[in-house]
């Protein structure tokens, strides 16, 4: 049988990764799909690096339009990134009659819906494994491989760049901005590291991963995010002496009240495996009722691990290629007539444990104040940690881990707690999850 053609979009760290492992393992991969899978067709502002690369017998362009036009091609693999012109390219592509792989969880997150109905009217397959956790294949394990569970929730560690800061700032106190120039070198953080820093990568990955596990629609606006800027080396270091891990942690659970879907730093018991990811390792352990907990854990970026990704679904595309398109896995899991409208809920009705950093002055009766606004709300201490007293400030950290309590209570706590006359500017608070 002929090999199926392929055009890349993007000759950077996973298109280079994806061409060099489909050049090294061709026949293995051939074994495995049924018919061999050659990179045609490369779209790429710089053609040294298809050289470079080793990559011989392809065409290239610098117009990426060009390769989803191209009647040679049969799959499409968008490596640009970003919301635009990748959205413009991959519904060229399908318009075209091809399929397309994609790592851009930006892409998918934010229009996902109508890429798949365009797909779904064409009779193609889009396919988005690398586009969550790198090389873990983590969307094909909820899709299909726990297809028999009920999901009760799901926490991750799902941004490569982010895990590594904080992993460095904890073994080796690293300046942050160091340690983020370093993952930009090595090719893991995003074009923009706002996104890996401010928690929005982390916030795409979850709303796909919370679909699938859920069968809701994708809903990247309504996850609450917060990202990594404002953790201190003291708060990871307070943690340390609590027992706790501080990990920048993506939740997805199913409540009475609705779906929880948020990322934000989270302290993690220290005796925890998922606690013990670091660098940019990426892990997800999801809670079915039928498996219980299973872990998934791997490289969460980087060249060639998020091009195993790519690849792999290059030859579940491949073999599909003769299979009828109703039968085809679905894309969020869930046939798309099935997927609810179970409401994802608003931050404030979440209910977590909190660590709570404070700088007192040194005075009598703060500890009383502070503890009889927690009464108030209900809200009860379960560890306590005072610092000594700073000479020059004449204040001292005290921190607190609290019961599981609902946000909205400790919001109006800590709004309260923060006006007080011996409080030095406001409460930093980390939620805790121990994931039992
Ligand atoms: N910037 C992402 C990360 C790349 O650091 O995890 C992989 O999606």
């Amino acid at each position: 049988m002929d090999p199926v053609k392929v055009g890349l979009l993007g000759l950077g760290t996973v298109g280079g990764g994806t061409a060099t492992i489909l050049k090294r393992n061709a026949k293995e991969i051939a074994r495995r799909a049924g018919r061999g899978i050659e990179i045609d067709f490369i779209a790429t502002l710089d053609p040294a690096r298809a050289s470079e690369l080793g990559v011989e017998n392809t065409r290239l362009t610098k117009d990426a339009f060009e390769v989803v036009a191209d009647p040679d091609i049969d799959i499409v693999i968008e490596l640009i990134g970003g919301y635009s012109p990748a959205k413009e390219l991959v519904m060229a592509a399908l318009e075209n009659g091809k399929h397309v792989v994609t790592a851009n969880k930006a892409l998918i997150a934010m229009h996902g819906e109508e890429i798949f109905a365009k797909a779904q009217e064409k009779g193609l397959v889009v396919a988005f494994e690398a586009s969550v956790a790198g090389g873990i294949p983590i969307i094909k394990a909820l899709r299909e491989g726990l297809a028999a569970n009920n999901v009760e929730w799901l926490a991750g560690i799902i941004n490569g760049t982010g895990n590594f800061i904080l992993s460095e700032m904890r073994e080796k106190g690293r300046d942050f901005d160091d340690v983020l120039a370093e993952a930009q070198a090595l090719g893991y953080a995003e074009a923009d590291p706002t996104f890996d820093v401010e928690g929005i990568d982390a916030a795409h990955k979850l709303s796909i991963l919370s679909s699938i596990a859920f069968g809701i629609p994708l809903q990247f606006d309504k996850t609450y995010t917060e990202g990594i800027t404002k953790v201190t080396q003291q708060d990871v270091l307070y943690a340390e002496e609590l027992g706790y891990r501080i990990k920048h942690l993506g939740v997805a659970r199913r409540t009475e009240k609705g779906i929880e879907q948020r990322v934000h730093p989270t302290l993690i018991p220290e005796s925890r495996l998922i606690a013990n990811v670091n660098g940019v390792m990426n892990a997800i352990l999801v809670q079915g009722d039928a498996v219980g907990a299973t872990l998934y854990y791997g490289a969460g970026a980087g060249d060639e691990a998020t091009g195993s990704a790519v690849i792999a679904d290059l030859v579940d595309i491949t073999r599909s290629l003769s299979t009828d398109p109703q039968n085809r896995v679905p894309y969020l899991a869930f046939q798309p007539n099935e997927l609810q409208d179970t409401p994802v809920i608003s931050i404030d009705q979440v209910e977590t444990a909190f660590y709570v950093r404070l700088s007192v002055k040194d005075q009598a009766g703060v500890l009383a104040e502070i503890t009889s606004i927690l009464d108030a709300k209900n809200i009860s201490i379960e560890a306590f940690l005072q610092k000594e007293l700073n000479a020059d400030s004449g204040e001292a950290d005290i921190i607190l881990l609290t019961n599981v309590v609902n946000e909205g209570d400790m919001n109006d706590a800590l709004a309260q707690i923060d006006a007080l006359a011996v409080i030095d500017g406001k409460a930093t608070r980390i939620r805790v999850e121990s994931l039992s």
